[in-house]
C-alpha cells in the first residue's frame, strides 16, 4: 500500500457549475433498448404506465435522470417522425438497417417519447433528421411538439390526443454527420448545421438548445470547421448562433473496430488499458477546448458529449446487430473516470449521454428477455453515488504523488477524483484503478471546517464482477467506515479496485 498521496481541495473556492445534465441519458431504437427495455407495451405482464415499464422508470428517477436523448444515434438519420404518429396499428414499417436489419414498427414513437419523458421528469432531448430527412420535417417537427395556438402542426398533435404542447429544450441536428449520418465532409455539415439550426425553431416560451453534430474523437477539423461557421456573439453577448453547441463522441474499447474486447473475460492487461483509454475523454476535452476557445473565449458555446462509454463485442448468442454487452466493476470505474472530467471542464462540457440507457452498450439497466428481470449494473450505481454532483459548482483537486502504471503507451495515474460542492455540503469522488493494491489518501481539506463526513465504496473481490438477475447485488454501494480523522482532513484507505464517494458536512 503506497502512503504518501494526498488529494488538496480548497472548500472555499468552488469553480464552475456541473450541470446535472452531464448525467443525461440515451435511448435509440437498437437492440432492446427501446422494445422490450422501456416499452412493453399496455398488454404486457410486465407491469406498465400506457406501455413504458414502471421498474425502469422507477430505478431511473432514483439517479434523477436529467434528460434523455431519442431516437438515435445512427437511426435519427433514418427516422421520419410521421412515421410514428397517430394509431399504433396504421404506422407505417421500415427497416432499421443499422441495428440488427429488423422491421421497426414505429409503435414506440414522438408521443410514447414524450410520456415516457414526463414519467421520468427528464428534460427530452430530440435528435433531428439531417441524413435522409428534408429542413421541411425537421420544421414540422419542433412546431408540432412545441407550439400552442392552432397551428397545422399543433393541430395534428391535438388530433392525436394531445392538447397542451410540450417542453422540448434540447435538439441535435443530425448525428455522426461524418459517418452513419451522411458520411460528409465537415465543411458540407456546417453550412447544413446553419441552414437546419434556421429552421429549428421558438415557438412560445420554448426555447431550443441546438446541438450541431460534433467530432468524432479526436477529429479536431471538425470542431475548428464547426467553430469557424459561426456567428460572431449578438449585442448581448449570446452566441448568436445558429446553433448553441457541438457533440463529441467517443468510446472506450481495448481492442480494434473488429474485435473490441469482451466485457467480462479480460486479463490485468485489458483491464488497465480500458481504463487507460477511458481517460482519453479528458486529453480529449481539453484539446477540443482548446480550439473552442480560440473562436469563443468566453465559452458560450457549449460542447455535449452526447455519447460515450464502453463498446466491447456482443454477449455470446445475441444478435450481433443488438449490442447487448454486461458491465462489470471495469465499466463502472470507465463511468467514474469520465465523470471526473467532465467535473473538470465544467466551463464547457455542458451535456453528456451515456451510451445506452438499457441493454445496449454500456448501459445503466439490464432487463432478462425472458423473464423480464431488472438488473442494476455497477455503471448504474456510480450515476446513483455521483448525484450529489448534480448542479453543484465544482471544486479543484490536486492529487499529489499518485502512483502511476504504464498502459496503451500512456502513463495512467491509479487514482482519479473530482469534487463539488453545494452549501453546507461537499461531495469527494475517488477512483482506485490499481488491480491489486489499496492505497492511502489523505484528504487535505482548506478553507472549511469539515463536522462531518460519510462514506460509500463499489468494488467486489473479482475486477470482472457483475450483476445478474441470479446475483443482483455482486456490485452494488455499501458504507464505508474506513476513514480516520487527521489534523489536515482524512486519511481514507481506498481498497484496490474500487469506487467511493465521501460526503462532507462543512460548518
Ligand atoms: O450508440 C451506438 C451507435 O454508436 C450510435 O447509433 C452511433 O451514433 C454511434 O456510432
Amino acid at each position: 500500500m503506497s502512503t504518501s498521496l494526498s488529494a488538496v481541495i480548497d472548500l472555499d473556492l468552488p469553480g464552475p457549475r456541473i450541470s446535472r445534465h452531464v448525467y443525461g441519458h440515451f435511448a435509440e431504437h437498437l437492440g432492446r433498448c427501446i422494445y422490450g427495455g422501456f416499452w412493453v407495451g399496455e398488454d404486457s405482464a410486465t407491469p406498465n404506465v400506457r406501455g413504458i415499464r414502471s421498474d425502469v422508470v422507477e430505478a431511473l428517477r432514483a439517479v434523477r435522470i436529467p434528460n434523455l436523448r431519442w431516437p438515435g444515434g445512427c437511426f435519427a438519420d433514418d427516422y421520419h417522425w410521421e412515421d410514428g404518429i397517430g394509431p399504433r396499428d396504421q404506422r407505417p414499417r421500415m427497416v432499421n438497417s443499422h441495428w440488427g436489419d429488423v422491421v421497426e414498427d414505429n409503435s414506440f414513437g414522438t408521443h410514447e417519447f414524450m410520456d415516457l419523458c414526463e414519467l421520468l421528469g427528464a428534460d427530452p432531448y430530440v435528435s433531428g433528421n439531417v441524413g435522409s430527412g428534408t429542413v421541411r420535417e425537421m420544421s414540422d417537427w419542433v412546431e408540432y411538439l412545441t407550439r400552442a395556438d392552432d397551428s397545422p402542426m399543433a393541430a395534428r398533435r391535438r388530433a392525436n390526443g394531445r392538447d397542451e404542447p410540450w417542453r422540448v429544450p434540447f435538439w441535435g441536428l443530425g448525428n455522426e454527420a461524418w459517418g452513419c449520418g451522411g458520411n460528409l465532409r465537415a465543411e458540407q455539415f456546417a453550412s447544413l448545421a446553419r441552414q437546419y439550426a434556421t429552421y429549428t425553431r421558438d415557438h412560445g416560451d420554448n426555447t431550443v438548445y441546438r446541438i450541431a453534430a460534433g467530432a468524432n474523437a479526436d477529429d479536431y477539423h471538425w470542431t475548428e470547421t464547426l467553430m469557424r461557421s459561426f456567428d460572431p456573439l449578438d449585442e448581448d453577448d449570446r452566441p448568436a448562433g445558429p446553433y448553441q453547441a457541438l457533440s463529441l463522441h467517443y468510446y472506450t474499447m481495448t481492442g480494434p473496430w473488429s474485435d473490441k474486447g469482451d466485457a467480462t473475460r479480460f486479463t490485468e492487461d485489458e483491464w488497465y488499458r480500458a481504463l487507460s483509454r477511458a481517460g482519453r475523454m479528458e486529453t480529449l476535452l481539453a484539446r477540443h477546448s482548446t480550439v473552442m476557445d480560440r473562436y469563443d473565449p468566453q465559452k458560450k458555446v457549449g460542447l455535449v458529449v452526447d455519447e460515450w462509454g464502453t463498446w466491447w463485442n456482443v454477449e455470446r448468442g445475441t444478435n450481433p446487430g443488438f449490442l447487448y454487452q454486461q458491465n462489470t466493476l471495469r465499466d463502472a470505474l470507465v463511468a467514474s473516470l469520465h465523470f471526473d472530467a467532465f467535473h473538470r471542464h465544467a466551463d464547457r462540457v455542458v451535456m453528456a449521454n451515456i451510451a445506452q440507457t438499457v441493454n445496449v452498450l454500456q448501459a445503466m439497466i439490464l432487463t432478462d428477455p425472458e423473464s423480464g428481470a431488472l438488473v442494476l449494473t455497477p455503471t448504474y450505481h456510480v450515476f446513483a453515488m455521483n448525484a450529489g454532483h448534480h448542479d453543484a459548482d465544482s471544486l479543484a483537486v490536486h492529487l499529489k504523488g499518485a502512483p502511476e502504471i504504464e498502459s496503451d503507451g500512456r502513463a495512467l495515474p491509479l487514482v482519479s477524483a473530482s469534487a463539488s460542492t453545494r452549501g453546507d455540503t461537499a461531495l469527494v469522488s475517488l477512483s482506485n484503478l490499481d488491480a491489486t493494491r489499496d492505497h492511502a489518501v489523505t484528504l487535505d481539506l482548506r478553507g472549511r471546517t469539515v463536522s462531518g463526513a460519510r462514506a460509500r465504496v463499489l468494488t467486489a473481490p473479482a475486477l470482472a464482477a457483475h450483476n445478474t438477475p441470479e446475483a443482483p447485488e455482486a456490485v452494488t454501494p455499501v458504507p464505508f467506515d474506513d476513514l480516520r480523522q487527521v489534523p489536515d482532513g482524512l486519511e481514507i484507505v481506498l481498497p484496490a479496485h474500487s469506487y467511493l464517494t465521501v460526503e462532507l458536512e462543512l460548518a
